[in-house]
């Protein structure tokens, strides 16, 4: 068990590549709170997973919000005492070419790509700073990194989280959190499922693996980094993509 008897808030995890973290983290031992907006998967999710013996909460959170990220970080202390990790995966798409996208789209992008994992994480510390441990995951991507067509507001998103994951990585080293980045690749999720058909074969004839990411693929990089295993791994980004960036 190499989650035993942490606690975990893995945000946007009621679908995708989150529901599969929580799924993952959740059969390693560790306490999870499915801290999604949409509440309707969520709850339908929490059932499901419950059924299975997974030991799973879900929490309705907004992370652009602040006073719901506060109420969510309070309602997980006073239910487990504490919060060991952290993964920022909640995320949205709104793509358009930089000459048609609007500031609507790109500030909606930013409010919850970037402004919701500094929400946060600003929230969680005193907790991790209490325990003087704690892990906390900035879900990135290779559009952070390399860009993509039509990605503008994303890409800067995507982009900033990485700043932000070495800057957070040298102000709490020494207050025992360790915190990283997970660029994943395009991925077998609801989110690519929009992304026209001659995008997704052009991605993937770039990507060495010839093939898209799976979800379980980026659950098992958030699980080393949550796990006592990756202790000396701090301000890392780590790529999985299937070799695409390197
Ligand atoms: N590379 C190069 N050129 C491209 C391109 C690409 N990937 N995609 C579109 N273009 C070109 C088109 O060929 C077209 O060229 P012409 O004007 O010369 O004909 C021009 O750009 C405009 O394209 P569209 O007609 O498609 O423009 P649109 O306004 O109808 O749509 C768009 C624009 C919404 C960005 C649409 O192209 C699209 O959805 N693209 C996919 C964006 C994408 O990859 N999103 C990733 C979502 S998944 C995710 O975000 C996860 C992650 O982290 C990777
Ligand atoms: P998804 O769309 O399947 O899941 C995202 C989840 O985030 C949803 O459950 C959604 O309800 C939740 N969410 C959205 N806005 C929220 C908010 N304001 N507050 C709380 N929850 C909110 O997407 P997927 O693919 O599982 O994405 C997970 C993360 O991985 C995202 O950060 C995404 O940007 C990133 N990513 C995804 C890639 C892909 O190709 N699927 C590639 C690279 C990064």
């Amino acid at each position: 068990m190499r989650l035993k008897d942490k606690v975990a808030i893995i945000t946007g995890s009621a679908n995708g590549i989150g529901l599969e973290a929580a799924r993952r983290f959740a059969g390693e031992g560790a306490s999870v709170v499915m801290a999604d907006f949409d509440k309707e998967k969520g709850k339908e999710r929490e059932r499901e997973l419950q059924k299975d013996g997974y030991d799973v909460i879900f929490i309705q959170v907004n992370v652009a919000d602040r006073s719901s990220v506060d109420s969510l970080m309070d309602r997980v202390k006073e239910e487990f005492g504490r919060i060991d990790i952290l993964v920022n995966n909640a995320g949205i798409t709104r793509d358009a070419m930089l000459s048609k996208m609007t500031v609507e789209q790109f500030q909606q992008v930013i409010d919850v790509n970037l402004t919701g994992v500094f929400h946060c994480a600003q929230a969680v510390l005193p907790a991790m700073k209490e325990q003087a441990k704690g892990k906390i995951i900035n879900t990135s991507s290779v559009t952070g990194t390399y860009g993509n067509v039509g990605q503008t507001n994303y890409a800067a998103a995507k982009a900033g989280l990485i700043g932000m994951t070495k800057t957070w990585a040298k102000e709490l080293g020494r207050k025992g959190i360790n915190v990283n980045a997970v660029a994943p690749g395009f991925t077998e999720t609801g989110m690519v499922a929009e992304v026209p058909e001659k995008v997704i074969d052009q991605m993937v004839g770039q990507v060495p693996m010839q093939r898209l990411g799976r979800p379980e693929d980026i659950a098992n990089a958030y699980l080393y980094l949550a796990s006592d295993e990756s202790d000396y791994v701090n301000g890392h980004v780590l790529h999985v993509d299937g070799g695409i960036m390197m």
